[in-house]
């Protein structure tokens, strides 16, 4: 696979403005001016300047060149694929391969957000050897602009040597996915007095090992709220509450495309601003009836 152009490869529209006055509004994540790519200095910056980011998954490149154009500034290629691409029932089988090869189609699509390729499990864990293996192929074959990785203290050395190897890194903690075994399902993390110290630990941890930001997932909003007043690097909240720097969900929740994948629960975190897989599977059912009606093709669509 080739190394994916980083330069723009299309003009991007404009995001409208972000609700919120800003000082220099043409600097922001999101609704901010300029093509080229964000970067991780573009994202310590908004931390500084206190201004809150949306993050989306995506997986292939059409989706990713929407939520682009759009003015998303950070998009992730999540092993969420898993469950919402590939159609396993977890996150844990995904491969590298999968992951560099989606990774790549996203960032074809796009050429201004930072597009982060997630390391899926077993990727990394072994050692720090490994994890720079793996995320030095994303880096190269994908072209993601940086990795994220699950854990706190147990990752903070595989961390250290991504980032002295010049890999931006986006950490993950609280309800990481990947150990769903371990966890024996998807519960809310750091309840408790001992578990709220851990997390608080964690979120140490990965930021004194270099990590630019930090997902916290499932994680009391009150909790979430005391991590990101005590770091300097941006959290990034999925279930944690209002209180979190930035914000992600994946795409196919929040457009509510997902439905029957999940056999139509969704986690209460979930906010759904579209119902896309009612439109889709009517626009479906439609191309189908005039199909069957032969009203498709008509003399428009049809060459002499
Ligand atoms: O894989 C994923 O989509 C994620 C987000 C939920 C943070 O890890």
């Amino acid at each position: 696979m080739t190394h994916a152009v980083p330069a723009a490869q299309k003009p991007v529209t404009p995001a409208p403005a972000p609700g919120p006055a800003s000082a220099d509004s043409s600097r922001s994540l999101y609704g901010g001016k300029g093509t080229r790519r964000i970067t991780v200095r573009d994202i310590a910056a908004a931390k500084e300047r206190g201004e809150k980011w949306p993050m989306l998954t995506a997986y292939d490149a059409m989706t990713a060149s929407v939520f682009d154009e759009s003015g998303i500034p950070v998009l992730l290629v999540g092993d969420s694929m898993g469950n919402c691409h590939l159609g396993y029932d977890s996150t844990v089988p995904v491969t590298m391969d999968q992951m560099t090869m989606l990774s790549a189609a996203v960032v074809r699509g796009t050429s201004r957000a930072m597009v982060i390729g997630d390391l899926p499990f077993g990727s990394y864990q072994e050692s720090p050897t490994q994890a720079l293996r793996n995320a030095t192929r994303l880096v190269k074959d994908a072209g993601v602009g940086a990795v994220k990785l699950e854990g706190g203290e147990r990752s903070a050395h595989q961390i250290e040597l991504l980032v002295q190897a010049g890999i931006p890194v986006m950490a993950h903690i609280g309800l990481t996915p990947q150990s769903v075994n371990a966890f024996g399902g998807y519960p809310v993390q750091g309840r408790g007095e001992e578990a709220a110290h851990q997390l608080l630990r964690d979120a140490k941890a990965v930021q004194d090992a270099g990590a630019f930001a930090v997902v916290l997932e499932l994680v009391p909003a009150e909790l979430a709220a005391e991590v990101t007043l005590s770091l300097n690097i941006p959290t990034v909240g999925i279930g944690a509450g209002p209180e979190c720097d930035a914000q992600v969900l994946v795409w196919t929740d929040m457009a509510g495309m997902a439905g029957g994948m999940t056999g139509g629960r969704m986690p209460r975190f979930v906010k759904q601003y579209a119902q896309l897989r009612e439109v889709l599977g009517g626009a479906a059912q439609a191309f189908a009836e005039d199909v069957v009606g032969g009203a498709y093709p008509a003399a428009e669509h049809s060459f002499h």
